[in-house]
Parts: C-alpha cells; sequence; structure tokens
C-alpha cells in the first residue's frame, strides 16, 4: 500500500451525492467544502486521509472509475447497469431505493402478454433492449429519450416506457401503471479493478466501515 497516493471518488451528482457525503462523515470522512453549492471548484481534497473527492454527472461515474480517473464511484444500480463498464460493485449503499419498471396505460398489458412489435421510449435503451430482447426474446423498438419519458405514451411516441419508479406519483398523475417489473435499484460502491488489487487494504477498511454504519444506524 503506498501511504502517499490519493485515493479518489466520484460521486454521482445531485441526492445520491448528499446522502453520500452525509455518510462518509459520519463514519469521519469530511469534506467540508464539498458541500458549498456556490463553489465552482471541481475536486476537494481531504489532505489528512489523502482522499480526494469529485463531483460528475451519474452517467460519467462508471467511466472516471473504468479508466481509473476515480478509484471508487459512488452511483446509482440503473447507471451501471445502463453503462455497462468493466468496474467491481463491492457494495449496496441501500439508500436511492427505486425500481426499474416498464410502465405504460393499462392497454398496453395486452400488448406484452402477446409479445407484440411495440415502441419502448427510455432513457435507458441498454436496459429495455437487454430486458426485451434478451430476457423476454421479445422483439421491439427501443427510442432513446432523455427525460420527462412519461411523456412518450402520453403523447404516442411509444407503447410502454423503461424507467425509473420511486414513489409512483409521476405515473399515476399521469394515468400510467407498473406493468412488468425489471430489477431493484440502489445507490452503489464501484472499483476500478486495478485499485481494487493495488489499494486492496484501503478500500476493505472503508467499506467494512461503511457497512458495520449501515447495519448500525438508519440512512
Ligand atoms: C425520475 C424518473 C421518473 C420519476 C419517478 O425522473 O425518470 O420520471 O423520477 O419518480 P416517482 O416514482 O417518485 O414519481 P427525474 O425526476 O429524475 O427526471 P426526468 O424525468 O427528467 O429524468
Amino acid at each position: 500500500m503506498n501511504e502517499e497516493r490519493y485515493l479518489t471518488f466520484a460521486l454521482a451528482k445531485g441526492r445520491l451525492a448528499d446522502k453520500t457525503l452525509e455518510l462518509f462523515e459520519q463514519i469521519g470522512i469530511g469534506c467540508q467544502e464539498m458541500k458549498d453549492k456556490k463553489s465552482r471548484r471541481l475536486i476537494f481534497v481531504n489532505e489528512p486521509l489523502k482522499m480526494r473527492f469529485f463531483l460528475a454527472k451519474g452517467p460519467d461515474v462508471p467511466t472516471y472509475v473504468e479508466y481509473g480517473a476515480a478509484d471508487i464511484g459512488v452511483v446509482g444500480r440503473d447507471t451501471i447497469l445502463e453503462e455497462n463498464r468493466n468496474v467491481h460493485e463491492v457494495l449496496d449503499l441501500g439508500f436511492g431505493k427505486c425500481r426499474m419498471c416498464v410502465c405504460g396505460p393499462e392497454s398496453a398489458m395486452e400488448l406484452l402478454r402477446h409479445r407484440e412489435r411495440i415502441r419502448v421510449a427510455s432513457k435507458y435503451p441498454n436496459i429495455a433492449r437487454d430486458y426485451f430482447h434478451d430476457k423476454k426474446c421479445q422483439t421491439v423498438d427501443i427510442i432513446k429519450l432523455n427525460g420527462s419519458v412519461e411523456l412518450g405514451p402520453l403523447v404516442e411516441l411509444s407503447d410502454v416506457i423503461v424507467d425509473i419508479v420511486e414513489t409512483g406519483s409521476t405515473l399515476q398523475e399521469n394515468g400510467l401503471q407498473v406493468l412488468e417489473e425489471i430489477c431493484p435499484l440502489s445507490a452503489r460502491m464501484i472499483v476500478n479493478p486495478v485499485s481494487m488489487q493495488m489499494e486492496v487494504l484501503r478500500i476493505k477498511a472503508l467499506a467494512a466501515q461503511i457497512r458495520s454504519r449501515l447495519e448500525g444506524g438508519e440512512q
């Protein structure tokens, strides 16, 4: 183990990063500067612990980790599945819980049941393809969108959507429902495969600290 080397963390911007920093603070890894929303700095350092942190767009986190620009990343399982990068998933952080689902109007249930060639709108084309083509052996046309995916069936762009459902209120308010569940999701800690070997002690110690915190208290 090289004591001088910084352990670099890439955190997915937004709620996941806020929750992660909260969790890290509880185990004595503080990064006060990072909480200053007005700061334009991109990288924050905890000098005594030899740790560096940066915030990145969710889908970029597995990229930074695969290339070793970050040793460790914290990002949603949805992004990990969609990006399909060469990283090790080491820990379920338990927060950011939601589900990846096929959703649509009730009428689309029949189209699914008969494995019709339907249109599927999603921010997650790879997850949608894996699910329909590989798991269900159903040929579908996938349309990539970048947000407000629930619009798809409402304006007849698509028959169904593949999207994240957390509380279900977006679906409910738009007359849509969960038709099939693909998988559960939550925030995960991912590690670069080389870092996993080079920094095994520090990473194992960190994972153990996080695990015991998660088991011991409410998150
Ligand atoms: C996500 C997701 C759903 C919504 C689900 O969207 O894509 O639209 O949250 O949450 P709910 O079940 O609690 O209603 P997000 O807010 O990230 O914005 P986006 O639609 O622009 O992607």
